[in-house]
């Protein structure tokens, strides 16, 4: 098994983090959200109340902070400073508020350096928004996921739903659509697919359908 280091990009709610998973798991290898970095860092400095706009404040609290990513059968927790923060960093005011934290140069570097030593040995699931394009440009495997904003928001909506969480489909596509407006249009970074990424539009398609072409592109190299 060679130890290759997989990058998967893509809009928001795109379904990264349901596939990474899955070819992790399958490969054996590391899944790493780099998502929840941003969102560790977002819920720290919402408790805190350090304004999102203060670029050196933010940098200040995350230069102070220990984000773990442990991984469990199928899934992850998250760790920071030590306390499981895993059901936190997924609420509204988290999901609303990271886009703005996740556009600092200051931030972005720093996460981005925490991301490449992650990803140094190899034997990785990376998924994000500048995977692709900045924190692996080499990687051996680079994907781009694609849905429409409502098909995005349906999944969220459903899976809302089916966890007993109050859920408003217009709202989120609403929040979706405003999420990729920031993360595609800010200066550093921005969410973006690499040239040589390949793009895989999962509107129309399964989970499986969807591993089953990364794992195509995965054999490939391997
Ligand atoms: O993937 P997830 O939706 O959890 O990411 C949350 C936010 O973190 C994104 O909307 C984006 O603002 C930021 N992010 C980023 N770069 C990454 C991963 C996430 O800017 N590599």
């Amino acid at each position: 098994k060679m130890n290759l280091r997989i990058a998967i990009d893509g809009p928001a709610a795109a379904g990264k983090s349901t596939v990474a998973k899955i070819v992790a798991g399958r490969l054996s290898y590391l899944y790493i959200d780099t998502g929840a970095m941003y969102r560790s860092l977002t819920y720290k400095a919402l408790n805190k109340g350090v304004a999102l706009t203060d670029e050196d404040a933010l940098k200040e609290v995350l230069d102070a902070t220990v984000i773990e990513l442990q991984p469990t059968d199928g899934g992850q927790i998250v760790l920071v400073d030590g306390t499981d923060v895993t059901d936190e960093i997924r609420q509204a005011n988290v999901t609303n508020s990271v886009s703005h934290v996740a556009v600092h140069s200051k931030v972005r570097e720093e996460m981005v350096s925490r991301q490449q030593q992650l990803a140094r040995e190899g034997g990785v699931v990376m998924d994000g928004r500048d995977i692709g394009t900045h924190v692996i440009p080499d990687a051996e495997v680079k994907i781009f996921l694609l849905a429409s904003v409502e098909e995005r928001a349906e999944r969220r909506h459903s899976e809302n739903l089916r966890k007993g969480f109050p859920s408003d489909l217009e709202k989120l596509k609403e929040e979706i659509a405003l999420r990729d407006k920031i993360d595609s249009e800010r200066e550093v970074a921005p969410l973006k697919k690499a040239e040589d990424a390949i793009e895989i539009d999962t509107t129309s398609l399964s989970i499986n359908e969807v591993v089953q072409e990364i794992m195509k592109q995965v054999e490939r190299i391997g």
